[in-house]
């Protein structure tokens, strides 16, 4: 690689056209199965207040504890500095967002979705980056395992229209109520008495400051230990063992395929009940495509009155890496259709009025309005690999006319000026006019 001077920060990159091509096909997809479920999109800011994220997401989680990417700011020297820090994610934003909106007064649940960038200042590897993007779905406001099956299928939707559904397992798991769980942990740490110094530096704190993390740890050790604990679902009340039947009667119902996994926590504190993940068919746990649950003190914790609620959020770069592994081509519809070559200050000046005139009828036009002689503009028109050339010389400018060359066929003709554009747009065909109009005033933006 070059020697550069700058390059895109450790854990960043440049999302290049060919990507962005990935991201609004995605994107698009996330609308279409969000806009049809009846959710409505939001955006939380970039940054915002830490202890959103502290407290919402929890401070010995690891998100927090060693990926939070922090922002600092003050005016002037006598203010204290506040402390933001990034979006590591979008749930406790949209939470806070709720509270901050009154939006308790609205019919609920309340439905909405997000999807933008995302920052966790996580040690890069594949999959895994310092800034990524998520589509984010939240139903707040009432709590139904009809609403978690619901979530489950809007997803599963998405991951269908993307055409990676095939490549992805549902694990799901319910991890019972606060008490439900605070009982276990009390067991779990008991159990653990005596046997601390088995375990792993990492997992010896874990067990005192997040005991249920250790069920996904990756050490050896820990899980060889794990075998003869406790487990969670031997904790879960009856409400919650109810909760989660009635859930997966309701995938069933809806045709959802999932596997039942009783050691699935996920690593953020706000969840209850049901846990789930879209695992990689063929690598498990390790970059999950996406994962969500029900998290319903997050609101009361955050603030608020006691509101329940259920999300998931997808990882835009994982699921464009299985959509190029499955060989999904997302639209390309940045073509060329017409080159414009011109020889000459007149036929350059009216170049200009034609290229304009083209691309309000929808024609993608590149005029070469730089200096170069004909044939390396003919050159360029190749590498566009554009449809039709266009060429207007000194002579065709006093005569009257233009030359139109189909660049696939490879034959040329010479016509009158005024035919050129109905000839094109004629030979193109109306359907494929790239003319964008917006629907009606309320339709969103493309981005
Ligand atoms: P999460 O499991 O932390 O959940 O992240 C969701 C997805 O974001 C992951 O499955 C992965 O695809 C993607 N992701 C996370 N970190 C990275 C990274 N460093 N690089 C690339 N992709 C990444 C949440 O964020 C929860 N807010 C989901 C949720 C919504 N729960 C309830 N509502």
């Amino acid at each position: 690689m070059a020697d550069l001077q700058f390059r895109t920060p450790k854990g960043t990159h440049d999302v290049l056209p060919e990507d962005q091509q990935y991201m609004t096909y995605i994107k698009k997809a996330v609308r279409h199965r969000a806009r049809q479920a009846g959710y409505r999109r939001t955006e939380p800011p970039i940054f915002e207040n830490k202890g959103i994220f502290e407290r919402g997401i929890g401070l010995h989680t690891d998100i927090v504890e060693k990926e939070l990417f922090m922002v600092s700011g003050k005016h002037n020297a006598d203010e204290a500095e506040k402390q933001f820090a990034l979006r590591p994610e979008f749930t406790a934003g949209i939470c806070r967002s709720y509270i901050e909106h009154g939006m308790q007064q609205l019919p609920q649940p309340v439905e909405l979705y997000a999807i933008g960038p995302c920052f966790r200042y996580d040690r890069p590897q594949k999959g895994r980056y310092r800034q990524f993007h998520q589509f984010d779905l939240e139903v707040i406001g009432l709590r139904d395992p009809s609403l978690d099956a619901q979530l489950i299928h809007v997803v599963t939707k998405i991951m269908s229209d993307l055409k990676i559904l095939k490549r992805l397992n549902l694990q799901i798991n319910n991890i019972g109520s606060s008490e439900n769980r605070a009982a276990y942990v009390e067991a779990l740490k008991d159990y653990f008495i005596g046997k601390e110094r088995n375990l792993p530096e990492d997992d010896q704190k874990r067990l005192q400051t997040n005991p249920l993390r250790l069920l996904d740890s990756k050490e050896e050790d820990t899980q060889i230990l794990l075998r003869s604990a406790p487990t969670l679902d031997q904790y879960l009340s009856d409400e919650s063992k109810h909760y989660h039947e009635t859930l997966l009667e309701y995938l069933d119902e809806l045709g959802i395929a999932y596997t039942p996994n009783a050691g699935l926590v996920r690593g953020l504190d706000y969840y209850n009940q049901t846990v789930f993940e879209f695992w990689d068919q063929s690598t498990g746990a390790q970059n999950a495509v996406g994962g969500g649950g029900r998290y319903d003190g997050l609101i009361e914790q955050l603030g608020g009155k006691p509101t329940p609620g259920v999300g998931f959020a997808g990882g835009l770069e994982r699921m464009i890496w299985h959509m190029k592994e499955a060989g999904v081509k997302a639209p390309n519809k940045d073509h060329v259709d017409v080159f414009v070559a011109q020889l000459g200050p007149e036929a350059k000046k009216r170049c200009l009025a034609l290229v304009s005139q083209l691309r309000e009828f929808g024609v993608h036009t590149v005029g070469a309005l730089g200096e170069a002689s004909l044939k390396s503009q003919m050159r360029l028109a190749d590498k566009f690999e554009a449809r039709y050339t266009l060429l207007l010389g000194k002579m065709e400018v006093k005569e009257g006319t233009i030359i139109l060359r189909d660049m696939r066929a490879g034959k040329q003709r010479q016509m009158k000026y005024e035919e050129a554009i109905p000839e094109i747009i004629a030979s193109l065909g109306k359907e494929n006019l790239d003319t964008y109009v917006l629907r009606d005033q309320m339709e969103s933006s493309d981005d």
